[in-house]
């Protein structure tokens, strides 16, 4: 298969595409490096993307950002940093990508474990993470040609442990390999509308 992997240079997306890459061809598209450069934030940069790849039979999504701070703190302006970093870029990747996925083929979005799990301060990550597992749930049903589209959804990895040192406390670190296994379901298996959680392993 013929793969594309947004934010391959992340802590994420590296595991992802690593993983893909002893069994596909896999095409490393982040902001500043890789196969091919993208603002992800930009819907002309995706489309030009797009056109530069061809057409492809799955697309994941490793990428976003948003606000950590306390609700009784937070603006609107603050919460939609969510919204417009990490829901709106890996939607528009889907929506433009449409016409440039084979029948069959399927997108991968990137989620996290804060709707499910909640820590002090992450309410807005909290609604951006549901935001896409609703998306792909909504989406599903209504996708073209056989097109599949499923979210992994995971822990903090064990490799970014240090970068949060301090903010999940209590919380499990996950493997590259566990998190790969569920880019791989949802690359590589057979079903939709799923959000793949990654809690252990
Ligand atoms: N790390 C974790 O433990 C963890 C756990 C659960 C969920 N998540 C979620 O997984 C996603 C990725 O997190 P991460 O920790 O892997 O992030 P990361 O290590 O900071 O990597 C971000 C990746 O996205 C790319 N990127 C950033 N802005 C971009 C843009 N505007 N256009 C195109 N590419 C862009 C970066 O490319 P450049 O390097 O070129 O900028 C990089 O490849 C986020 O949504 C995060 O919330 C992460």
């Amino acid at each position: 298969m013929k793969v594309i992997v947004v934010g391959a240079s992340g802590a994420v997306g590296k595991a992802a595409a690593e993983a893909l890459a002893s069994r596909h061809e896999v095409i490393r598209v982040n902001r500043s490096s890789g196969d091919l450069t993208m603002d992800i934030e930009d819907v002309d940069s995706i489309r030009a993307m797009y056109q530069q790849v061809g057409r492809v039979d799955a697309v994941v999504s490793a990428v976003g950002h948003g606000h950590f701070g306390s609700v009784d703190a937070m603006s609107g302006e603050q919460f939609m940093l969510g919204i417009n970093h990490k829901v709106l870029p890996q939607v528009n990747l889907v929506l433009v990508g449409l016409d440039h996925v084979n029948d069959g083929g399927c997108f991968t979005l990137t989620s996290g474990v804060l709707n499910r799990d909640p820590i002090r301060g992450g309410s807005c990550a909290a609604a951006a993470n549901g935001a896409l597992d609703g998306f792909v749930l909504g989406a599903a049903v209504d996708m073209p040609r056989g097109i599949r589209i499923n979210s992994v959804s995971p822990e903090v990895l064990e490799v970014s442990r240090e970068r949060y040192d301090g903010f999940f406390r209590g919380h499990y670190h996950v493997s590259n390999e566990a998190v790969a296994l569920a880019y791989s379901k949802a690359v590589e298996g057979c079903q939709t509308g799923q959000v793949y959680t990654v809690d252990f392993g």
